[in-house]
Parts: C-alpha cells; sequence; structure tokens
C-alpha cells in the first residue's frame, strides 16, 4: 500500500494514503477533540469539532473524514481552530436542556467535557429549541431526543456493529430526530434486539438504560463476545 509524506504540527509523519488526518495525528499523539468519530464506524464528519486547517486549503476541514495526502502540511491547534470548535459546541448547547445537574450523564458526557475543556462558559446563543416528547418505547432504553447531538453513533452502530437496522433519521432541519424506523412497535415487530450498543455508543444522555432509572432490566454481569456492549446480550460461550 502507498505511503505518503505529510507534516501534522511541525511533525514530519509518513502513513498510508488514504488515513485521515485524524487517525494520522492520533497516530502520534496529537489529541483532536470528536463528538461523531467512533473508531472502524464510517465517518460522518457531522458534528465538526475536529475542525483542522490544512494549508494551501480555503477554510477549515474534518480531520476524520479528511485523507492525508503527499506534503501536506496540517495546523490542528491554532487560535481560529479552537474558536470554531467552540462556535461549534456553543451552537450544539444553545439547543440543548440546560440540566446537567439531574442528568444521567453528569460528569459522563462527552459534550459536557469538550465544553469544559474549550473554555466554555455561557450559553451564548438563544432561539427556539427542540421540544420531543421522550420516547420510553422500547423496554429497556430510554430516548430522549432533546439532548441528542445528531451525532449518528448510535445509528451507525445499530447498521455497522450489530446490523440491527433499527434506527433511522426521520424528519427534516430543526426537527430531525433519530426514531427506530417506520416508528415500529418496539415490542413485538421491532428489529431491535436491545443489546444496548447503541446505548453505549451516545456521547451524551439521549440514551439511557432503563435499569439505571430503577426500572426494566436488572444490572447483572454477563459473558458476552461484544467489544462494544456494556449492556450485555446473554451470549455465553460456556
Ligand atoms: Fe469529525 Fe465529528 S468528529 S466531524
Amino acid at each position: 500500500m502507498e505511503k505518503v509524506n505529510s507534516i501534522i504540527d511541525n511533525l514530519p509523519m509518513q502513513t498510508y494514503k488514504g488515513t485521515s488526518v485524524l487517525d494520522a495525528a492520533r497516530s502520534v499523539g496529537i489529541n483532536i477533540p470528536t463528538l461523531c468519530h467512533l473508531a472502524d464506524l464510517t465517518p460522518e464528519g457531522s458534528c465538526r469539532v475536529c475542525v483542522v486547517e490544512v494549508e494551501g486549503v480555503r477554510g477549515l476541514v474534518t480531520a476524520c473524514t479528511y485523507p492525508v495526502s503527499e506534503g501536506m502540511i496540517v495546523h490542528t491547534n491554532s487560535a481560529a481552530i479552537r474558536e470554531a470548535r467552540k462556535s461549534v459546541v456553543e451552537l450544539m448547547l444553545a439547543n440543548h436542556p440546560q440540566e446537567c445537574l439531574s442528568c444521567q450523564r453528569n460528569l459522563d458526557c462527552e459534550l459536557q467535557a469538550l465544553a469544559s475543556t474549550l473554555g466554555v462558559r455561557e450559553i451564548k446563543y438563544g432561539g427556539e429549541r427542540r421540544q420531543f416528547a421522550i420516547d420510553d418505547s422500547n423496554p429497556f432504553i430510554i430516548r430522549d431526543n432533546n439532548k441528542c447531538i445528531l451525532c449518528g453513533r448510535c445509528v451507525r452502530v445499530c447498521k455497522e456493529v450489530q446490523c440491527c437496522n433499527t434506527l433511522d433519521w426521520t424528519e427534516r432541519g430543526f426537527n430531525t430526530k433519530v426514531t427506530p424506523a417506520f416508528d415500529e412497535d418496539m415490542v413485538n415487530t421491532s428489529s431491535c434486539v436491545f443489546c444496548g450498543t447503541c446505548v453505549s455508543a451516545c456521547p451524551v444522555g439521549a440514551l439511557t438504560e432503563k435499569a439505571m432509572n430503577g426500572v426494566g432490566r436488572p444490572d447483572k454481569k454477563v459473558k458476552t463476545t461484544c467489544p462494544f456492549c456494556g449492556a450485555g446480550c446473554n451470549y455465553d460461550l460456556n
């Protein structure tokens, strides 16, 4: 496979052609923040948190989707980049419930951690917020689309890892949300196998397990071969 030479933050490196700027940077210990990216899933480039500068390219590009090429010079942490990332997070928070203290993911939330790292101290933008009903049609999982940042990680793990194709995008624009495709009957006809992989993939508090609310499946350790799933599918090799 062809290799290419590039420079990321003054660090010369050689990587395989087609490697993303994100993977190339991470391979030498340069941290670029991400929200919609998950290793081994198709990169989506939807959150815009991983933006970087490539010399000779107008504007910022998303490191998770942009491939390194021969002679490329990349900057990942300039003042302009940090400001752009901060604006992205501020816009997400403008349409996000301000209830971190009562959220199950408090102190374990990627959006919260990123806001802190980027120095977001206030909700800068006002305006209308989404008002979705909480979906508890799944016997084990609660979906709060008001907290969803539309990263698509749950949709992609459901399709690409579990091959269930239960989750997908519905509606458009401001009303875009993730729901079970075709509003399935979650108990009787859904393709959902209740594996919990989507909950594990969610970076915020949009998907949580009912067991954590004191109802539904009790927390119990089981043997599993699944590398992602925090819930366990009861598949026992022995
Ligand atoms: Fe690259 Fe979301 S992590 S756009």
